[in-house]
């Protein structure tokens, strides 16, 4: 181990060099691409993705998402319309053989003058470890089948393909976003950084917003699990309409395995999944000293063990480190609190939506400010987080294009466009990480990430990340301990 360090020294050393003769090494970059505006308008109820599906009472919005904590459970949703109908899943590994049966639960809410459909939640339990399983709902009247692939057993060089959305809404571009995730086949699950529907974002929260969302992504969510974050558009809270209850609609619709944490409400939670051991932290709710959340997330770390799941990456709304005028510093108590966990536990990845853009920072934290010293500034630190904004899914809102400037030292990268990411973990030590910006349907950015790799004594070694020269985003590089 010894001998590889020294070499990789040396080679973090030659790097830094050639990077510091480029000088290019650790500096950030405003992209000057410059997408058009103007097209961030919702699809109409009568558009073609939000058809509902033929037959009587036939189930849709059909969604799936991790039902346990080590992935060996599915939760599966749906809605219907007319009557309650079956909650019952039947499922197997052979598509014509669903031989396993599941049943599940019921239920219904009202939010003002709004009543939704049936809305069912299944689980399906004590299912094998990377295997394709077949399930069908609507038992007994309008039969509808799909598929999904259970998560490879967690150890530390399982690879793994994540997507990144965020911030999707219902827009033609948030159509364009998905469609060109979809063409990125790899990608296994989803982790959705929060904000859905946008349906607050209409008269009363019309809540039907809420079911064409639904029934626009079941195209995806329906064969491959994503991963739920709350963000700010699903706390729905609007005491001038009596609806004082916050998540409502989002809580009734989108349930989490919280439970298999130890957490005690769904919109913070972990799981793992393959490689990877995934937190997700409610933006939205409380996390002050003595709240759930932190007293979670404090004993939450702990457990996490990285010779089982290398990879550590944290999910949450409102960013902490965002360099756009918008929603700036809205994530800043919320990193006051957490960031020395996060810098002590060696945390991989933080990805933020909220922000309807692209950004990447150095690996960097501001954890030395005691009131008194006047240190807050964020400092270049490998024990830091490398944290990423992904929330340009391309909801009607619009793009965020207003940046502070200068550009600040520990952005690494930015760029006001709709889009997604895809993160392919490879083994414990090598993730390939690319921002795909929808216009032209390659790579933006791609980023080859190293990893903490365990010492033979236990210790966990820092890596820089490896250089992966692209022309737009890339980062430096080496090794270090
Ligand atoms: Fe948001």
């Amino acid at each position: 181990m010894a001998g590889r360090r020294g070499a990789g020294a040396a080679v973090a050393a030659w790097w830094c060099a050639v990077g510091l003769l480029l000088g290019a090494c650790l500096a950030g970059q405003t992209s000057e691409y410059r997408r058009r505006l103007g097209s961030a308008v919702d699809m109409p109820l009568d558009a073609d993705v939000f058809r509902a599906p033929p037959g009587h009472n036939a189930p849709q919005q059909v969604h799936i998402t991790q039902g346990n904590h080590d992935g060996t459970a599915m939760i599966i949703s749906w809605v219907t319309t007319s009557e309650p109908g079956s909650s019952t899943v039947l499922y197997g590994t052979a598509k014509d053989n669903l031989n396993f049966s599941a049943n599940g639960k019921h239920t219904q809410y009202t939010f003002y003058n709004y009543t939704s459909g049936y809305i069912h939640h299944c689980t399906v339990k004590n299912l094998e470890f990377d295997r394709k399983y077949y399930y069908a709902v609507g038992i007994g009247q309008t039969v509808r089948k799909f598929w999904f692939r259970t998560p490879p057993k967690s150890g530390p060089d399982v690879p793994y393909t994540f997507g990144l959305i965020g911030d999707l809404g219902q827009s033609f571009d948030s159509n364009i976003t998905l469609a060109h995730y979809e063409s990125n086949s790899k990608a296994q699950a989803v982790l959705f950084v929060g904000d859905l529907s946008y349906a607050d974002n209409y008269p009363y929260h019309d809540n039907v917003r809420w079911d064409t969302w639904a029934r626009f992504v079941e195209r995806n969510v329906a064969y491959q699990p994503w991963i739920w974050t709350a963000g700010n558009h699903e706390i729905d809270f609007a005491p001038e309409l009596g609806e004082t209850k916050p998540f409502k609609p989002y809580s009734y619709r989108y349930p989490t395995p919280y439970k298999d944490s130890g957490s005690t409400a769904p919109y913070w939670y972990s799981v793992k999944r393959a490689s990877a051991y995934i937190i997700v932290l409610a933006s939205y709710s409380s996390y002050g000293k003595y709240t759930p959340q932190y007293k979670w997330l404090e004993a939450e770390f702990p457990k996490v063990n990285r010779s089982e799941t290398p990879w550590l990456i944290v999910l949450m709304h409102a960013p902490w480190y965002n360099s756009y005028n918008y929603h700036y510093m809205e994530g800043e108590t919320m990193r006051v609190m957490y960031e020395p966990w996060f810098v002590k536990y060696k945390v991989d990845l933080v990805f933020a939506g909220h922000v309807h853009a692209y950004e990447r920072t150095h690996r960097i934290s501001n954890v030395a400010y005691n009131i008194v010293n006047g240190l807050c500034t964020p400092v270049h630190d490998q024990s830091a987080p490398v944290y990423i904004t992904i929330g340009d899914g391309g909801n009607q809102e619009g793009l965020a294009t207003n940046m502070t400037a200068p550009q600040p030292a520990y952005s690494a990268f930015r760029e006001p466009s709709f889009g997604h990411a895809i993160l392919d973990i490879k083994n414990r030590t090598h993730a390939y990480y690319a921002w795909h910006r929808n216009q032209d349907g390659s790579a933006m950015a791609a980023d080859s990430m190293c990893h903490p790799i365990l010492a033979a004594d236990g210790r966990l070694l820092r890596q820089f990340p490896v250089i992966d020269i692209h022309t737009d985003d890339s980062w430096c590089c080496g090794y270090s301990t």
